[in-house]
């Protein structure tokens, strides 16, 4: 049979299923974006009427943290509800319009799941508590009898990934002190029992729940952890290795095999949407399992958060660069590419320290010293900020940004102690300070109690240099980072190509210089001195050039 061509016409533009390969995405942390009800808490609503600030950055999707009904032990990873909206931000009416208008400014969405732990306030783990030792409802979670003569030492002397024990007791209804359950982060999120098919079931109910009401992808919060292997003798914490460095799937908690039959499930669901909800997993493991996590029959792909634990080096950058983009190779899943988020401090404060070593750094000993120690040189760290985060946007894959970074903003440090809210700063009274620096509101304009975020104060003080930051400010700013992000973000969309680079090799080690199979080059000079460009038309740079040369801890952007 001969259909006419005008039956042949869809009525839905096709969608394109590698959409996410080699996007831009923007983490929102919700809280601190953008308040319409002026209650000092960003909301859903503040976030649609901002849509037309997101498509005029030009990026692609973005990376939503968790909304869901929350006490904020700790920022809202502590969910007491899956499946709703947290008043204060919203109604699931809100998110529905939200979804519309960023689909209707093609931008996807991309929603946090956190799968490892609920909040102690989920109805789950309420009836947990209020259920006999053996229950049903305790099997949810990870209950266990105590040690010593009554049960009053901890299953075992494992400690929490925000410091203290990982174990709390509870007390059973009947007023005596009973069974312990397990608490990888607070006390106020107590651990899912992935074994339990209940467990299981409910989640992928969540999964559905959201891509049915459009939600294009999932981040994975702490993939690594569901799966755990609690067989007595349990190890003792001095002897088992740290979070990255297990490389055989035999540590009790972290990075265990048997997550990834979760994910197998996860993606025969995803992939009965079209196109296929995508999924990315924050996984803290060692580099050669991350592949693992990325894989087609899994989540499909998973941070990568080599540069975002670099100090600002050619050398580091490129090994890292070059050794991911192989894995790549062998994976298939596109590299994702990152420098700052919700828990770690800004990279233009991190760039602006002395360098060192691991996640953080010299930061830490410059939070703790209450901005002083050592000295930071605002400055450079926006000049090499501004340079680096050109390079990641050059990178074949995906890149997240996280909300500030267009701003160039950096980390705050003058949060008073009342107003802390990190659970980590609680837990290590007097050794961290936590994360709240990197999660201040957002400055939309130079004036006003909030800076334009809202009508009132904002929920974590707004530091008084955070106006020059401003949007409003720097929309009229020539050569400002917001005008950098939005000039290269959209340069990017057009220059975009296959997921390939090659190095080219200069006789400056600091030099970094790669194109791409287009034609594409980004060069970036991590030297002091000016170097010379190669030659063709520069499309832009993150620092003016010096007379026709790259000045120092700049990128530029040549074909
Ligand atoms: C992830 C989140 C972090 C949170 C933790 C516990 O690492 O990024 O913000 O505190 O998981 O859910």
């Amino acid at each position: 049979m001969t259909i006419p061509s005008q039956t042949l016409v869809t009525a839905h533009p096709v969608q394109d299923a590698t959409w996410w390969r080699q996007a831009a995405v923007y983490q929102i942390y919700p809280r601190s974006f953008s308040d319409s009800n002026g209650d000092g808490l960003g909301d859903i609503r503040g976030i649609t009427a901002k849509v037309p600030y997101l498509q005029r950055l030009g990026i692609d999707a973005v990376w939503l943290s968790p909304f869901y009904p929350s006490a904020l032990a700790d920022g809202g990873y502590d969910v007491d509800d899956y499946r709703n909206v947290d008043r204060r931000l919203g109604t699931l009416d809100d998110f529905d319009e939200m979804v519309s208008a960023l689909h209707d400014a093609g931008i996807k969405l991309i929603v946090d799941i956190v799968p490892n732990h609920s909040s102690n306030r989920h109805a789950w783990f309420r009836e947990a508590l209020a259920s006999p030792k053996g229950s049903a409802a305790r099997e949810r979670y990870i209950f266990r009898d105590g040690k010593g003569t009554n049960g009053e030492l901890p299953p075992s002397d494992w400690e929490s990934v925000f410091g203290g024990p990982a174990w709390d007791r509870v007390t059973e209804p009947d007023g005596t002190s009973g069974q312990w359950y397990l608490h990888l982060f607070a006390t106020e999120q107590p651990d899912f029992n992935w074994e339990n098919p209940e467990v299981r079931q409910d989640f992928l109910k969540t999964l559905r729940f959201w891509s049915d009401r459009g939600v294009d992808g999932f981040r994975i919060d702490v993939a690594h952890a569901l799966m755990k292997d609690l067989r007595e003798p349990l190890p003792a914490w001095a002897d088992m290795p740290a979070e990255d460095e297990t490389t055989d799937g035999t540590h009790p908690f972290w990075d265990r095999d048997e997550v990834h039959e979760i994910y197998a499930g996860w993606r025969a669901l995803f992939n009965e949407y079209d196109p296929p909800r995508t999924a990315v997993a924050e996984a803290w493991v060692h580099a050669d399992r991350r592949g693992r996590y990325a894989r087609a029959e899994g989540l499909g792909q998973a941070f990568n958060f080599d540069l975002l634990q670099s100090a600002y080096d050619a050398g580091q950058f490129r090994e890292i660069i070059t050794r991911n983009l192989a894995e790549s190779e062998v994976t298939g899943a596109p590299s994702t590419w990152v420098f700052s988020n919700h828990d770690v401090v800004r990279h233009a404060t991190r760039y602006g320290l002395p360098k060192g070593p691991g996640r953080n750094g010299p930061a830490h000993a410059w939070l703790m010293s209450g901005g002083t120690e050592p000295v930071l040189d605002r400055e450079l760290g926006t000049r090499r900020a501004r340079a680096a985060s050109l390079l990641m946007l050059a990178l074949p894959g995906s890149s997240y940004l996280y909300q500030g970074e267009e701003l160039g903003l950096h980390e705050v440090v003058e949060i008073p102690d009342t107003d802390r809210q990190d659970p980590t700063f609680f837990r290590n009274p007097g050794s961290e300070i936590g994360r709240d620096g990197c999660r201040v509101p957002l400055p939309w304009t130079a004036e006003g109690v909030a800076l334009g975020f809202g009508a009132t104060a904002a929920h974590l003080p707004q530091p008084a240099w955070f106006s020059s930051y401003a949007v409003a400010v720097q929309e009229e700013q020539d050569g400002s980072t917001l005008g950098l992000y939005r000039e290269a973000l959209a340069l990017r969309r057009s220059l975009q190509s296959d997921e390939q680079l090659k190095w080219v090799d200069e006789p400056n080690a600091q030099v970094l210089h790669f194109v791409r199979p287009n034609g594409w080059h980004s060069v970036t000079n991590f030297a002091p001195e000016p170097v010379p460009l190669p030659a063709g038309t520069v499309l832009i740079s993150s620092s003016p050039l010096a007379e026709g040369k790259l000045p120092a801890d700049t990128t530029a952007w040549i074909i």
